[in-house]
């Protein structure tokens, strides 16, 4: 078995924060939770295991792969469905249901370490595969084809207001220059050619952050949540997210002071949480990890 498949038929993800999550998103045992970004399912997981035999819990995310993998471990409890589907969306896959509104809903944002540690999907500097970075391979342009249809000027924007990248026009710059840019090896390069040695391992993250984002339309669709979530949450339900960079971060935050100022939401968080000490420790991936969590009034 090669690298690849080896490192593809065995993935694991290892659920960010759990405890507090399970704290502060269930208030019902027999309630109807959504987890919009379900993954290979590890808070999936534990929701069920704390959820009463009349509770359900539907998950959706937009990678098939991760979502068949997710099905095969939790099909057996009936509590359970699993949808592909994007969570901007999930009103339309509550009606679908013929539910009006849900006890809960948990956003568990950015990507897995099943997506990251995949040769074939490109979302890591430190493995070569194709520019993908789709999470939902089965639509939209791919990194190569987004950076093949950006005129170097809008690329350098994207570096920089989704990757906070300083040097965005250097860089931009080195990758419409590259005579191919398709692969990881490919955007690796550009960023040697256009960075200081010393900064480089930082702007290889922010550059893989900020097309990943551009790619996924990730903060148009967590925008589009935010407007809308309210309307579905019971009384008293809550809303979970944890975010991974600032950009989400903020957004989250402000759309939970707005929903408290209209006497919408009470903010469980007054400080976004972060992980246990033990936790950074034990999991160098949760390091990042930002817990807000507000209750429908
Ligand atoms: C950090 S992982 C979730 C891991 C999961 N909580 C677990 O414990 O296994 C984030 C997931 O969100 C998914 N995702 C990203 N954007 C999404 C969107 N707009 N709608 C649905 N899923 C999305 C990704 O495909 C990925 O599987």
């Amino acid at each position: 078995m090669n690298k690849n498949s080896l490192q593809e038929s065995s993935p694991e993800h290892i659920p960010v924060m759990v405890h507090e999550v399970l704290e502060l998103l269930i208030t019902d045992r027999d309630g109807i939770y959504l987890d919009g970004t379900v993954g290979l399912g590890g808070h999936a997981t534990h929701i069920l295991n704390t959820l009463s035999a009349s509770g359900r819990l539907i998950g959706l995310d937009r990678d098939e792969k991760a979502l068949a993998i997710c099905n095969e471990r939790l099909s057996h409890s009936c509590a359970f469905s699993c949808l592909h589907a994007s969570y901007d969306l999930f009103p339309k896959i509550l009606q679908s249901e013929k539910i009006s509104v849900v006890n809960g809903i948990l956003l568990d944002l950015g990507l897995s370490s099943f997506q990251l540690d995949s040769p074939s999907r490109g979302f890591a500097f430190k493995t070569d595969g194709d520019l993908d970075m789709r999470f939902d391979t089965s639509a939209g342009q791919t990194a190569a084809n987004l950076i093949a249809s950006t005129p170097e000027k809008a690329l350098a924007d994207i570096l920089y207001n989704y990757g906070e990248e300083r040097l965005s026009r250097r860089i931009a710059r080195a990758i419409k220059k590259m005579d191919s840019m398709n692969t990881v090896a490919d955007l690796n390069e550009a960023v040697r050619r256009s960075t200081p040695p010393n900064h480089r391992r930082k702007s290889l993250a922010r550059v893989f952050q900020a097309l990943r984002i551009a790619v996924n339309e990730e903060l148009t669709r967590l925008q589009h949540f935010l407007n809308s979530f309210i309307d579905y949450l019971a009384p008293h339900g809550r809303i979970v997210v944890l975010s991974y960079h600032s950009l989400e971060d903020r957004m989250v935050k402000h759309s939970f002071k707005d929903l408290a100022k209209n006497k919408l939401v009470s903010i469980i968080t007054k400080k976004p949480l972060p992980p246990t000490q033990k936790e950074q420790t034990e999991n160098s991936r949760a390091r990042s990890a930002k817990l807000r969590a507000a209750e429908r009034i």
